[in-house]
């Protein structure tokens, strides 16, 4: 039995939770970046953060993308999958030691740096084993990104990225710096922006910032903008692919680049958040006082968007083509927190019904954990199941 596009007969033999990678659909985003960043030869980064399974890996490396890392497992995971190390950024405010030893070990691309301490101790390290470190400046262009708080990342309030008003300081400081070598800035905005001005904000901002640089007779051999661009997750049936030709369109058309000068992206969701789907099974469909719940065997451990941003993931009854109903759909975690989806509709549930969270392919699987003891879940790809 096939609904949509799941493999049902499949998925009633494998236990459940689980992740369900359409490959199809991963390699059909995975080309439409290539052709849209193709274009103007903007270079792509993907960001390992999303989700590191090995078999998305292989498709990040078979399209040539580089890779954006915040740690040293993540730099390990690249350099695993055959990512090449000179195509490979490091960016995250907390780099510890032995993070800036490998990254430095394997002579990556280049440091997204956060703080002058870091720089320091960049430049320690570097200095230690005799080389030296490309670096991008990390700034914190106070652009507001129009998304939830806790993906917000470029404002002055947030944590991340050296403020524009330190600029100054960091550039006296620099020449003494004798194992960094300043190749570049760094900006990122935040995370599922589906408002392009927002973008556009930037590119204002990375002008302003290029025009500092300009001032004092530096030409950076690249920009980096980061990633953030959103996918549709009430639609992703319609919508499986986001708008890469508008999104890098806006690029092309207000950021103004140097001669010579080389525009870098980190998309990560808008790679990989469509191909993905979480399945469960009903365990138990329950009577409340005033609602039912459809009690799934995955909970937040197994997919914590919900519970942590009150993030929207469409539901669907796989095994279900019966009249509408109304559920509050939770897991079975010891927490109120521990819900899905409240007075969702889906077809009538009943007990080992397959349900599909949509749209898990970002933030899902990487972001699981073992609280109350729980399993992490495993993870299937089209390919592997259709070969069975
Ligand atoms: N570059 C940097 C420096 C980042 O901090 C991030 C994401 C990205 C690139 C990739 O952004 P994307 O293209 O995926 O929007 N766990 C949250 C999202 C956290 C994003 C953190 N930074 C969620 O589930 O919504």
């Amino acid at each position: 039995m096939l609904k949509g596009n799941f493999p049902l007969d499949k998925f009633g033999q494998l236990q459940t939770p689980f992740y369900y990678y359409d490959m199809n659909v991963l390699r059909s985003t995975v080309d439409e970046v290539e052709r849209q960043a193709g274009k103007a030869d903007f270079r792509v980064h993907y960001a390992l953060k999303a989700n590191v399974n090995p078999a998305i890996l292989r498709e990040v490396r078979r399209a040539g993308f580089g890779a954006d890392c915040v740690s040293g497992g993540e730099i390990q995971a690249a350099i695993d999958a055959g990512i090449a190390p000179e195509s490979i950024v490091f960016a995250g405010v907390g780099k510890a030691d032995w993070e800036i030893n490998l990254a430095l070990d394997h002579n990556i691309f280049c440091f997204n740096v956060e703080s002058v301490p870091e720089l320091e101790v960049i430049d320690a390290l570097a200095a230690r084993k005799n080389r030296t470190a490309r670096v991008a400046l990390r700034l914190n262009p106070n652009v507001n990104a129009h998304t939830h708080h806790y993906i917000t990342t470029g404002l002055n309030e947030n944590k991340f990225g050296i403020n524009l008003a330190d600029l100054d300081a960091v550039m006296t400081l620099l020449p003494s710096l004798r194992h960094v070598q300043l190749v570049g800035v760094h900006f990122h905005i935040g995370s599922q922006i589906t408002d392009l001005t927002s973008f556009q904000s930037l590119c204002v901002r990375v002008n302003e910032v290029q025009d500092y640089f300009l001032a004092r007779r530096i030409v950076l051999p690249h920009v980096n903008v980061g990633g953030g661009l959103g996918v549709n997750y009430e639609h992703p049936n319609h919508f499986p692919l986001p708008d890469f030709e508008g999104y890098f369109q806006v690029f092309r058309k207000h950021l103004h680049l140097q001669p010579g000068q080389s525009l870098h992206f980190e998309p990560g969701r808008s790679v990989v958040a469509q191909c993905g789907s979480l399945i469960a099974r009903v365990l138990y469909v329950k009577q409340g006082a005033a609602k039912q719940f459809a009690i799934l065997d995955a909970g937040f451990t197994d997919l914590i968007r919900p519970t942590l941003y009150q993030a929207y993931h469409r539901i669907e009854n796989l095994s279900s083509d019966e009249e509408e109903r109304q559920y509050d759909v939770v897991g079975p975690i010891c927490e109120s927190s521990d819900t899905f989806a409240k007075a969702c509709t889906l077809n009538c549930a009943h007990r080992g019904d397959l349900i599909a969270l949509r749209s898990a392919g970002a933030y899902g699987e990487v972001m699981a954990s073992q609280y109350n003891l729980r399993r992490l879940p495993r993870a299937y790809t089209s390919d592997e199941l259709a070969a069975h």
